[in-house]
């Protein structure tokens, strides 16, 4: 059985692709069949894994997403890294904001995509864009569970009521079953007390919805994607790497123990 995850915080620079990158890549050294859909027209998940301007024979999520019934299959590329594939983005994602507005069942149109996938991919991940529009209503329809990254920062929990307001819309809408997968406290640094605050308030807010990995402050986390490639393979040493790794343990234990 496969699982459709968005990674979602309509609050910009949270480490959402970050965490789409290095999560998925970390799982597919794990030999989990991964697939990652950028919904993001900023594209930085196509390029952080190499394939920046690159699409399969059927176009980017651009053309999977406009097109009316299209074959799934054609959209899926693969990584050059064992077990990752990826429907890729490119700037004519911008427009599909506007263009999918008329169209018929515009908020499902990923969710068509996605389920037709599901048999070939143990995880699916979404990355979407910094705010909740159409591609973002999109990935939440499309999804089994929603994964929030939350920056350890004096504003980190702002916006979040806005966010699970959206998720229980999309519940009541179109998809009841959706549910929260983890939050994840990312850029943490240790040094300041700032970042101790802020995670004790998150942990408080969400329970053991939190991760008990943290990912850390890692210059080799922001430098990996310039390389087009995952932490791991940029340097498999790094705090960085480590902490996506022991993420990618502690997310396959969680999943294991839910579906028993
Ligand atoms: N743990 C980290 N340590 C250092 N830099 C990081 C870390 N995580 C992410 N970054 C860097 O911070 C920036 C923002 O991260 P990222 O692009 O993943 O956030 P995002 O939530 O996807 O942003 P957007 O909302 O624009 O899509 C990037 O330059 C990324 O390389
Ligand atoms: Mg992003």
């Amino acid at each position: 059985m496969s699982k459709v995850i968005s990674i979602a915080n309509q609050k910009g620079g949270v480490a959402k692709t970050t965490t789409a990158i290095n999560l998925a890549a970390s799982l597919a050294l794990a030999k989990q069949r991964v697939l990652l859909i950028d919904m993001d027209p900023q594209a930085n998940l196509t390029s952080g894994v190499g394939q920046k301007g690159q699409a399969a024979s059927g176009g980017t999520i651009y053309d999977a997403l406009t097109t009316n019934s299209p074959n799934a299959e054609d959209f899926v590329l693969a990584t050059g890294i064992d077990y990752l594939s990826i429907i890729p983005a490119d700037r004519n994602l911008t427009g599909a904001e506007i263009e999918l507005v008329p169209m018929q069942e515009r908020e499902k149109r990923l969710r068509t995509i996605t389920n037709v996938l599901r048999n070939r991919f143990d995880y699916v991940f979404i990355d979407t864009p910094p705010s909740l529009g159409l591609l973002t209503l999109n990935s939440l329809v499309a999804a089994d569970t929603v994964l929030v990254p939350l920056n350890c920062e004096y504003f980190a929990l702002e916006g979040i009521a806005e966010l699970v307001a959206t998720m229980d819309r999309v519940r009541a809408a179109y998809n009841p079953e959706l549910a929260l997968e983890g939050v994840l406290l990312t850029m943490y640094d240790e040094r300041t007390n700032l970042g101790q605050q802020v995670s004790s308030n998150i942990r408080e807010f969400f329970g053991e919805k939190v991760y008990t990995t943290v990912i850390p402050r890692n210059i080799r986390l922001g430098e990996a994607p310039s390389h087009g490639v995952p932490v791991i393979l940029y340097d498999a040493r790094s705090r960085g790497a480590e902490a996506y790794i022991s993420l990618a343990n502690e997310f396959l234990a969680r999943d294991h123990a839910t579906r028993g």
